[in-house]
């Protein structure tokens, strides 16, 4: 099979140029000024972008969360992200208290088999970890499972203590793995929790109020420090807030390998969201919550300047209408999470290059290639680029859309932006040279998405 996609240009995380495209057996084969093949299928690009497929390395098709699970599956899940122009997912297999983590993996991999649109790989969030089983992180890392997320938050539930999460970042960072952490404050936060429930706080707000920008901050400064002296990288996850942001600064000015992900819903949402009537505050109960608008312009700045590295999503969604309704009488049982998965590429060309905020270059590194080199697909992935897989968006990079639940292809009866135009759009995604999305209709199957064994960390530029 031999596609051409012609007359695009083609922007990576360091080049932009006008060229035409030969894909051969599912990779990049040729680029050149202009290529006349014959050809099994021509793409027109004229006038549109064309990019490496997105990277969405925080998503949770299906999460077991308080009592319920994630409304979308890894089909559905999938194939609303194709539609949104990102062709590969790195989805969290959850350790059950006392289960392997084989055993764990192995659960996720049924789970995900057979059913997805574009490719996928796993991190390992560990919840048990005792010293006799962390050999067994060693073994998940030759599996391709080179990365794992580690809570601070949720006792009793995900949180793990700090000797654990220093062991584990001894032997993963030894064997070339990442440890991904959750950097809250749980245990305070617990407290803060016990006290506004005593006094009938039960309002969706009080997730945000209950959840301080400091004690996410304090989070991110112990994840360093243990990172630091366990001699490991640490990456932080859905980093929401400035007081995060200057801790992961501070350290990465002082030459610590700290690396760090935001998410569009604290680019774009602010605290006000939770003040709406009739509980649909609920509908951003996620952790850690939409901050004060005063963030944003900061993330933005860490953005610009590389103290953050990578747009996730955090696609985490629960239905309001029965879902989210778990929490009416109390905050703390709303499922913590919401969709976003399907958005992400075009409400960061929005805000970040057609608000003038960042490059068509940067957009396509903090999207797509970083996440490729943290989490070990580059140059597989992430690039286009003789050898590549061709996994390929063309982007309209002036036509609007309106986003809203009515035409999202998640399986969530809400959008967090309902109602928000943006300005570029995807049209046509390939994955690894198939046709998924094409003129904006899905033409993919389930199935064809692969499982991505992972190479190991790798640091982006700095
Ligand atoms: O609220 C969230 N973020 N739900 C998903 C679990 C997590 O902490 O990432
Ligand atoms: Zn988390
Ligand atoms: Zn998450």
């Amino acid at each position: 099979m031999r596609t051409v996609i012609r007359n695009g240009r083609i922007v990576t995380a360091v080049d932009d140029y006008n060229a035409d495209i030969l894909i051969e057996d599912g990779r990049v084969a040729m680029i050149a000024k202009s290529i006349d093949f014959e050809a099994d299928k021509v793409i027109d690009a004229k006038g549109r972008l064309v990019i490496p497929g997105g990277i969405d390395p925080h998503t949770h098709m299906e999460l077991p969360f308080g009592g319920t699970f994630a409304s979308d599956t890894f089909e559905t899940g999938t194939r609303a992200a194709a539609h949104g122009g990102t062709t590969t997912i790195i989805d969290f297999a959850v350790q059950g208290k006392g289960e392997s983590l084989n055993q764990a993996l192995d659960n996720w991999h049924a789970k995900a088999e057979g059913k997805t649109s574009v490719d996928y790989g796993f991190h390992l969030i560990c919840t048990d970890l005792p010293d006799e089983r962390l050999p067994e992180l060693k073994s998940l890392i030759n599996q391709g499972v080179s990365s794992f997320k580690l809570f601070m938050a949720y006792p009793g539930v995900f949180l793990v203590d700090d000797g654990t999460i220093y062991n584990a970042m001894r032997v993963a960072g030894d064997a070339g793995g990442l440890i991904c952490m959750h950097a809250e404050n749980g245990v305070i936060i617990n407290q803060i929790i016990k006290h506004a429930l005593a006094e009938g706080k039960t309002a969706p707000k009080y997730h945000a109020l209950t959840r301080p920008t400091l004690a996410e901050a304090e989070g991110v400064h112990r994840a360093i420090a243990i990172a630091e002296m366990a001699d490991s990288p640490v990456y932080i996850v859905h980093l929401s807030c400035d007081d995060a942001l200057q801790e992961v600064t501070r350290a990465r000015d002082k030459g610590i390998p700290a690396y760090a992900e935001t998410c569009p819903q604290y680019l774009f949402l602010d605290y006000s969201v939770y003040e709406k009537p009739d509980f649909e505050g609920a509908k951003w109960v996620m952790t850690p919550p939409i901050r004060e608008k005063h963030n944003q312009d900061k993330l933005w700045r860490g953005l610009q300047y590389n103290d953050l590295q990578v747009i996730s999503t955090d696609h985490c969604p629960f239905c309001f209408k029965d879902q989210k309704q778990l929490g009416r009488d109390d905050f703390t049982k709303i499922p913590n999470g919401g969709p976003g998965v399907e958005h992400r590429m075009s409400l960061v060309y929005n805000g970040g290059v057609v608000g003038g905020r960042i490059s068509v270059n940067r957009f396509v590194e903090i999207t797509s290639t970083n996440a490729a080199k943290i989490f070990g697909l580059f140059p597989r992935k992430g690039t286009i680029a003789v050898g590549s897989d061709a996994d390929i968006v063309i982007f309209d990079p002036n036509e609007e859309q309106t986003i809203s639940a009515k035409s999202h292809h998640m399986n969530v009866d809400y959008s967090c932006y309902e109602g928000v135009t943006v300005r570029g759009v995807t049209k046509t995604v390939l994955s690894r040279g198939e046709l998924v999305i094409e003129e904006g209709n899905y033409v993919g199957k389930a199935g064809h998405g692969q499982f991505l064994k992972r190479g190991l960390f790798n640091s982006p530029r700095g």
